[in-house]
Protein backbone atom coordinates (compact mmCIF):
# COMPACT_ATOMS: atom_id res chain seq x y z
CA UNK A 1 0.00 0.00 0.00
CA UNK A 2 1.73 3.20 -1.00
CA UNK A 3 2.17 6.22 1.70
CA UNK A 4 -0.41 8.49 0.04
CA UNK A 5 -2.97 5.67 0.14
CA UNK A 6 -2.26 5.68 4.32
CA UNK A 7 -2.87 9.03 4.43
CA UNK A 8 -6.42 9.05 2.96
CA UNK A 9 -6.80 6.43 5.52
CA UNK A 10 -5.96 8.21 8.69
CA UNK A 11 -8.74 10.95 7.85
CA UNK A 12 -11.64 8.70 6.97
CA UNK A 13 -14.21 8.54 10.03
CA UNK A 14 -14.38 5.22 11.78
CA UNK A 15 -15.94 2.21 9.64
CA UNK A 16 -14.69 3.37 6.21
CA UNK A 17 -11.56 2.50 4.96
CA UNK A 18 -10.46 2.81 1.58
CA UNK A 19 -8.67 -0.39 1.59
CA UNK A 20 -11.52 -2.00 3.34
CA UNK A 21 -13.00 -4.98 0.60
CA UNK A 22 -9.05 -5.76 0.18
CA UNK A 23 -9.00 -6.57 3.93
CA UNK A 24 -11.64 -8.23 4.19
CA UNK A 25 -10.65 -10.11 0.91
CA UNK A 26 -6.92 -11.01 2.52
CA UNK A 27 -8.83 -12.85 5.27
CA UNK A 28 -11.88 -14.38 2.96
CA UNK A 29 -10.27 -16.87 0.37
CA UNK A 30 -13.91 -16.83 -1.10
CA UNK A 31 -14.32 -13.42 -1.27
CA UNK A 32 -15.23 -12.12 -5.06
CA UNK A 33 -11.74 -10.91 -6.14
CA UNK A 34 -13.48 -8.33 -8.50
CA UNK A 35 -15.04 -6.22 -5.72
CA UNK A 36 -13.13 -3.09 -5.97
CA UNK A 37 -11.45 -0.99 -3.55
CA UNK A 38 -13.49 1.29 -1.51
CA UNK A 39 -13.23 4.64 -3.15
CA UNK A 40 -13.54 7.88 -0.43
CA UNK A 41 -15.94 10.41 -1.21
CA UNK A 42 -15.57 14.17 -0.25
CA UNK A 43 -17.88 13.92 2.52
CA UNK A 44 -15.57 10.79 4.12
CA UNK A 45 -12.55 12.70 4.50
CA UNK A 46 -13.82 16.21 4.60
CA UNK A 47 -15.84 16.66 7.59
CA UNK A 48 -17.21 20.34 6.53
CA UNK A 49 -18.09 18.66 3.47
CA UNK A 50 -20.06 16.19 5.34
CA UNK A 51 -21.36 19.12 7.33
CA UNK A 52 -22.80 21.03 3.99
CA UNK A 53 -24.42 17.40 3.05
CA UNK A 54 -25.94 16.91 6.06
CA UNK A 55 -27.43 20.79 6.28
CA UNK A 56 -28.68 20.02 2.73
CA UNK A 57 -30.38 16.79 3.38
CA UNK A 58 -31.89 18.69 6.83
CA UNK A 59 -33.17 21.81 4.95
CA UNK A 60 -35.06 19.57 2.26
CA UNK A 61 -36.80 18.30 5.13
CA UNK A 62 -37.78 21.00 6.13
CA UNK A 63 -38.73 22.68 2.98
CA UNK A 64 -41.21 19.12 2.91
CA UNK A 65 -42.53 20.41 6.07
CA UNK A 66 -43.05 24.14 5.16
CA UNK A 67 -44.45 22.70 1.95
CA UNK A 68 -47.35 20.78 3.76
CA UNK A 69 -48.42 23.21 6.52
CA UNK A 70 -48.61 25.48 2.92
CA UNK A 71 -50.84 22.75 1.66
CA UNK A 72 -53.21 22.45 4.65
CA UNK A 73 -53.24 26.54 4.81
CA UNK A 74 -54.18 26.34 1.62
CA UNK A 75 -56.58 23.73 1.68
CA UNK A 76 -58.25 26.02 4.18
CA UNK A 77 -57.68 29.50 2.64
CA UNK A 78 -59.09 29.12 -0.48
CA UNK A 79 -62.75 28.23 -1.74
CA UNK A 80 -63.10 25.56 -4.77
CA UNK A 81 -64.61 27.93 -7.35
CA UNK A 82 -62.12 30.71 -7.07
CA UNK A 83 -59.67 30.78 -10.37
CA UNK A 84 -56.80 33.00 -11.37
CA UNK A 85 -54.72 33.08 -15.06
CA UNK A 86 -51.13 31.71 -14.47
CA UNK A 87 -49.18 31.28 -16.85
CA UNK A 88 -48.58 28.90 -18.88
CA UNK A 89 -51.44 26.87 -17.63
CA UNK A 90 -54.23 29.44 -18.09
CA UNK A 91 -56.92 30.25 -16.33
CA UNK A 92 -57.02 27.09 -13.13
CA UNK A 93 -58.82 26.85 -9.49
CA UNK A 94 -56.19 28.54 -7.25
CA UNK A 95 -56.85 25.61 -4.90
CA UNK A 96 -56.23 23.10 -6.73
CA UNK A 97 -53.01 24.67 -8.49
CA UNK A 98 -51.98 25.20 -4.49
CA UNK A 99 -52.88 21.83 -3.57
CA UNK A 100 -51.16 20.25 -6.31
CA UNK A 101 -47.98 22.46 -6.28
CA UNK A 102 -47.58 22.35 -2.07
CA UNK A 103 -48.18 18.56 -2.25
CA UNK A 104 -45.44 18.15 -5.14
CA UNK A 105 -43.12 20.08 -3.43
CA UNK A 106 -43.28 18.01 0.13
CA UNK A 107 -42.62 15.09 -1.68
CA UNK A 108 -39.89 15.73 -3.93
CA UNK A 109 -38.39 17.31 -0.92
CA UNK A 110 -38.52 14.26 1.55
CA UNK A 111 -37.38 12.01 -1.51
CA UNK A 112 -34.59 14.38 -2.88
CA UNK A 113 -33.65 14.88 0.70
CA UNK A 114 -33.13 10.95 1.49
CA UNK A 115 -31.61 10.98 -1.84
CA UNK A 116 -28.71 12.88 -1.13
CA UNK A 117 -28.06 11.62 2.18
CA UNK A 118 -28.16 7.83 1.15
CA UNK A 119 -25.31 9.35 -1.49
CA UNK A 120 -23.47 11.19 0.64
CA UNK A 121 -23.39 10.63 4.23
CA UNK A 122 -24.56 7.06 4.51
CA UNK A 123 -21.64 4.71 4.34
CA UNK A 124 -21.49 3.36 0.64
CA UNK A 125 -18.84 0.96 1.34
CA UNK A 126 -19.85 -2.68 -1.15
CA UNK A 127 -19.80 -5.36 0.75
CA UNK A 128 -19.74 -8.81 -1.02
CA UNK A 129 -22.21 -11.50 0.55
CA UNK A 130 -20.73 -14.85 -0.27
CA UNK A 131 -22.76 -17.83 -1.58
CA UNK A 132 -22.64 -20.74 0.48
CA UNK A 133 -24.08 -24.49 -0.01
CA UNK A 134 -28.03 -24.75 0.64
CA UNK A 135 -27.93 -28.21 1.22
CA UNK A 136 -27.66 -29.00 4.77
CA UNK A 137 -25.55 -32.00 5.76
CA UNK A 138 -26.52 -35.48 6.46
CA UNK A 139 -26.68 -35.14 10.20
CA UNK A 140 -28.71 -31.69 10.18
CA UNK A 141 -30.87 -33.59 7.79
CA UNK A 142 -30.86 -36.70 9.90
CA UNK A 143 -31.53 -34.84 12.76
CA UNK A 144 -34.35 -32.56 11.37
CA UNK A 145 -36.10 -35.98 10.50
CA UNK A 146 -35.48 -37.28 13.99
CA UNK A 147 -37.48 -34.06 15.08
CA UNK A 148 -40.10 -34.21 13.38
CA UNK A 149 -40.98 -37.80 14.22
CA UNK A 150 -40.77 -36.85 17.46
CA UNK A 151 -42.98 -33.89 16.76
CA UNK A 152 -45.88 -36.11 14.84
CA UNK A 153 -45.43 -38.98 18.02
CA UNK A 154 -45.85 -36.50 20.56
CA UNK A 155 -48.76 -35.01 18.77
CA UNK A 156 -50.41 -37.73 19.24
CA UNK A 157 -51.48 -37.73 15.07
CA UNK A 158 -51.26 -41.27 14.50
CA UNK A 159 -52.66 -42.49 17.65
CA UNK A 160 -55.82 -40.07 18.00
CA UNK A 161 -57.39 -41.51 14.65
CA UNK A 162 -60.56 -39.80 15.91
CA UNK A 163 -59.01 -36.06 16.00
CA UNK A 164 -57.01 -36.95 12.64
CA UNK A 165 -60.33 -38.11 10.26
CA UNK A 166 -62.64 -35.26 11.97
CA UNK A 167 -59.60 -32.42 10.97
CA UNK A 168 -59.68 -34.58 7.63
CA UNK A 169 -63.54 -34.15 7.20
CA UNK A 170 -63.58 -30.23 8.38
CA UNK A 171 -60.71 -29.69 5.78
CA UNK A 172 -62.28 -31.32 3.15
CA UNK A 173 -65.74 -29.58 4.04
CA UNK A 174 -64.56 -25.71 4.12
CA UNK A 175 -64.46 -25.20 0.42
CA UNK A 176 -67.71 -25.84 0.15
CA UNK A 177 -69.12 -22.55 1.19
CA UNK A 178 -67.28 -20.93 -1.22
CA UNK A 179 -69.75 -23.18 -3.89
CA UNK A 180 -72.76 -22.47 -1.82
CA UNK A 181 -71.47 -18.70 -2.33
CA UNK A 182 -71.95 -19.01 -6.14
CA UNK A 183 -75.74 -18.70 -6.06
CA UNK A 184 -75.08 -15.19 -5.65
CA UNK A 185 -73.59 -14.90 -9.04
CA UNK A 186 -77.07 -14.80 -9.99
CA UNK A 187 -79.86 -17.41 -11.60
CA UNK A 188 -78.20 -19.79 -13.87
CA UNK A 189 -78.92 -18.76 -17.69
CA UNK A 190 -80.57 -22.10 -18.22
CA UNK A 191 -82.12 -21.82 -21.86
CA UNK A 192 -81.36 -17.96 -22.66
CA UNK A 193 -78.71 -18.46 -24.30
CA UNK A 194 -79.92 -20.81 -26.55
CA UNK A 195 -82.24 -18.64 -28.89
CA UNK A 196 -82.19 -15.15 -30.06
CA UNK A 197 -85.24 -13.10 -31.24
CA UNK A 198 -83.88 -13.98 -34.62
CA UNK A 199 -87.35 -16.14 -35.69
CA UNK A 200 -88.72 -17.24 -39.61
CA UNK A 201 -90.10 -13.98 -41.16
CA UNK A 202 -88.27 -11.65 -38.76
CA UNK A 203 -86.91 -8.59 -40.73
CA UNK A 204 -83.27 -7.32 -40.32
CA UNK A 205 -83.57 -3.61 -39.46
CA UNK A 206 -80.13 -1.75 -40.48
CA UNK A 207 -78.77 -0.37 -37.28
CA UNK A 208 -77.22 2.23 -39.19
CA UNK A 209 -80.86 3.75 -40.47
CA UNK A 210 -83.33 1.99 -38.43
CA UNK A 211 -85.00 1.21 -41.99
CA UNK A 212 -85.54 -2.48 -42.88
CA UNK A 213 -82.65 -3.99 -44.67
CA UNK A 214 -82.92 -4.72 -48.67
CA UNK A 215 -80.69 -6.23 -50.25
CA UNK A 216 -79.45 -3.50 -52.67
CA UNK A 217 -78.30 -1.67 -49.75
CA UNK A 218 -75.57 -4.60 -49.10
CA UNK A 219 -72.74 -3.45 -51.18
CA UNK A 220 -69.71 -5.42 -51.39
CA UNK A 221 -66.83 -4.61 -49.58
CA UNK A 222 -69.06 -2.70 -46.71
CA UNK A 223 -69.85 -4.19 -43.31
CA UNK A 224 -73.40 -3.91 -42.06
CA UNK A 225 -74.74 -4.46 -38.68
CA UNK A 226 -78.44 -5.39 -38.10
CA UNK A 227 -81.22 -6.05 -35.57
CA UNK A 228 -84.64 -8.19 -35.22
CA UNK A 229 -87.52 -5.36 -36.29
CA UNK A 230 -89.88 -4.88 -33.41
CA UNK A 231 -86.84 -4.12 -31.22
CA UNK A 232 -87.13 -0.71 -29.15
CA UNK A 233 -83.97 0.96 -29.07
CA UNK A 234 -84.53 2.69 -25.77
CA UNK A 235 -86.13 -0.41 -24.05
CA UNK A 236 -84.75 -2.58 -21.29
CA UNK A 237 -85.11 -5.16 -23.87
CA UNK A 238 -82.84 -3.94 -26.56
CA UNK A 239 -80.37 -3.96 -24.10
CA UNK A 240 -80.67 -7.52 -22.82
CA UNK A 241 -81.38 -8.97 -26.33
CA UNK A 242 -79.17 -6.84 -29.14
CA UNK A 243 -76.29 -9.02 -26.77
CA UNK A 244 -77.28 -11.82 -28.44
CA UNK A 245 -79.37 -10.74 -31.84
CA UNK A 246 -76.76 -8.69 -33.24
CA UNK A 247 -75.96 -9.46 -37.15
CA UNK A 248 -73.06 -8.59 -39.30
CA UNK A 249 -73.89 -8.78 -42.81
CA UNK A 250 -71.36 -8.98 -46.16
CA UNK A 251 -71.85 -9.20 -49.48
CA UNK A 252 -69.26 -12.09 -51.27
CA UNK A 253 -69.17 -13.11 -54.98
CA UNK A 254 -71.55 -16.61 -54.24
CA UNK A 255 -68.54 -18.32 -56.28
CA UNK A 256 -66.21 -16.73 -53.40
CA UNK A 257 -68.10 -18.84 -50.43
CA UNK A 258 -66.20 -22.32 -50.07
CA UNK A 259 -68.64 -23.67 -46.81
CA UNK A 260 -71.70 -25.13 -48.81
CA UNK A 261 -73.91 -25.04 -46.40
CA UNK A 262 -73.43 -20.82 -46.21
CA UNK A 263 -73.68 -20.56 -49.25
CA UNK A 264 -77.10 -22.20 -49.24
CA UNK A 265 -78.01 -20.29 -46.08
CA UNK A 266 -76.94 -16.94 -48.09
CA UNK A 267 -79.61 -14.52 -50.17
CA UNK A 268 -77.62 -13.92 -53.76
CA UNK A 269 -73.91 -13.90 -51.80
CA UNK A 270 -75.05 -12.03 -48.58
CA UNK A 271 -74.07 -13.70 -45.71
CA UNK A 272 -75.23 -12.91 -41.92
CA UNK A 273 -73.63 -13.96 -38.70
CA UNK A 274 -74.01 -13.46 -35.39
CA UNK A 275 -71.42 -10.48 -34.25
CA UNK A 276 -70.60 -11.84 -30.84
CA UNK A 277 -67.24 -13.19 -30.44
CA UNK A 278 -67.51 -16.91 -29.45
CA UNK A 279 -64.36 -16.35 -27.30
CA UNK A 280 -65.46 -13.99 -24.56
CA UNK A 281 -68.24 -12.22 -26.43
CA UNK A 282 -66.75 -9.18 -27.47
CA UNK A 283 -68.45 -7.20 -30.20
CA UNK A 284 -66.83 -8.08 -34.10
CA UNK A 285 -66.07 -4.85 -35.78
CA UNK A 286 -63.58 -5.16 -38.40
CA UNK A 287 -63.79 -6.43 -41.61
CA UNK A 288 -61.05 -6.78 -44.51
CA UNK A 289 -62.62 -7.00 -47.81
CA UNK A 290 -60.09 -8.66 -49.59
CA UNK A 291 -59.57 -11.76 -47.62
CA UNK A 292 -63.32 -11.84 -45.98
CA UNK A 293 -61.74 -11.78 -42.51
CA UNK A 294 -63.49 -10.55 -39.38
CA UNK A 295 -61.03 -9.72 -36.59
CA UNK A 296 -62.44 -9.29 -33.05
CA UNK A 297 -60.63 -6.78 -31.28
CA UNK A 298 -60.17 -7.51 -28.09
CA UNK A 299 -58.01 -10.92 -28.44
CA UNK A 300 -57.47 -11.12 -31.85
CA UNK A 301 -59.56 -13.74 -32.97
CA UNK A 302 -60.10 -14.03 -37.08
CA UNK A 303 -63.19 -15.48 -38.62
CA UNK A 304 -63.01 -16.18 -42.11
CA UNK A 305 -66.55 -15.16 -43.55
CA UNK A 306 -66.16 -16.56 -46.84
CA UNK A 307 -65.66 -20.25 -45.14
CA UNK A 308 -68.29 -21.09 -42.79
CA UNK A 309 -66.70 -18.00 -40.45
CA UNK A 310 -64.37 -20.84 -38.94
CA UNK A 311 -61.59 -19.60 -36.80
CA UNK A 312 -58.24 -19.22 -38.34
CA UNK A 313 -56.38 -17.32 -35.67
CA UNK A 314 -56.73 -16.65 -32.27
CA UNK A 315 -58.30 -17.55 -29.32
CA UNK A 316 -61.70 -18.44 -30.54
CA UNK A 317 -63.00 -21.94 -30.05
CA UNK A 318 -66.27 -22.16 -32.28
CA UNK A 319 -67.26 -20.67 -35.90
CA UNK A 320 -69.54 -17.69 -35.76
CA UNK A 321 -73.11 -18.62 -36.29
CA UNK A 322 -74.97 -17.90 -39.17
CA UNK A 323 -78.19 -16.82 -39.35
CA UNK A 324 -80.12 -18.22 -42.19
CA UNK A 325 -81.39 -15.10 -44.85
CA UNK A 326 -83.84 -14.59 -47.59
CA UNK A 327 -86.36 -12.04 -48.95
CA UNK A 328 -89.78 -11.47 -48.50
CA UNK A 329 -92.96 -9.92 -50.24
CA UNK A 330 -91.71 -6.45 -49.86
CA UNK A 331 -88.23 -6.86 -50.88
CA UNK A 332 -87.04 -7.01 -47.73
CA UNK A 333 -83.74 -8.78 -46.24
CA UNK A 334 -85.71 -11.54 -43.71
CA UNK A 335 -84.62 -14.40 -41.17
CA UNK A 336 -85.28 -17.74 -41.86
CA UNK A 337 -85.06 -19.34 -38.69
CA UNK A 338 -83.25 -18.23 -35.72
CA UNK A 339 -79.12 -19.20 -35.34
CA UNK A 340 -78.81 -22.73 -35.27
CA UNK A 341 -76.24 -22.94 -32.71
CA UNK A 342 -76.34 -20.47 -29.37
CA UNK A 343 -74.01 -17.15 -30.29
CA UNK A 344 -71.23 -16.48 -28.12
CA UNK A 345 -68.99 -18.04 -26.09
CA UNK A 346 -71.82 -20.22 -25.09
CA UNK A 347 -69.29 -22.50 -23.10
CA UNK A 348 -72.32 -24.59 -21.75
CA UNK A 349 -74.71 -24.58 -24.31
CA UNK A 350 -73.05 -26.21 -27.51
CA UNK A 351 -73.03 -30.25 -28.12
S1 LIG B 1 -63.50 -11.88 -27.23
FE1 LIG B 1 -62.96 -12.01 -29.27
S2 LIG B 1 -61.01 -12.77 -29.27
FE2 LIG B 1 -61.49 -12.65 -27.21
Amino acid sequence: MSSQENSVDENLPSGHDATHGEVERAGDPFADPGLPAHKPRIQDIDERAAKRSERTVAGLFLLSMVATVAFIASFVAFPVDKSAFIFPFGHVSILHFSLGVTLGVALFAIGAGAVHWARTLMSDVEVADDRHPIEAPPEVKAKVLQDFAAGAAESGFGRRKLIRNTMFGALALVPLSGVVLLRDLGPLPEKKLRSTLWARGKQLINMNTMEPLRPEDVVTGSLTFAMPEGLDQHSEEFQKEIAKAALMIVRIQPDEIKDKQELDWSHQGIVAFSKICTHVGCPISLYEQQTHHVLCPCHQSTFDLSDGARVIFGPAGHALPQLRIGVNAEGNLEALGDFAEPVGPAFWERG
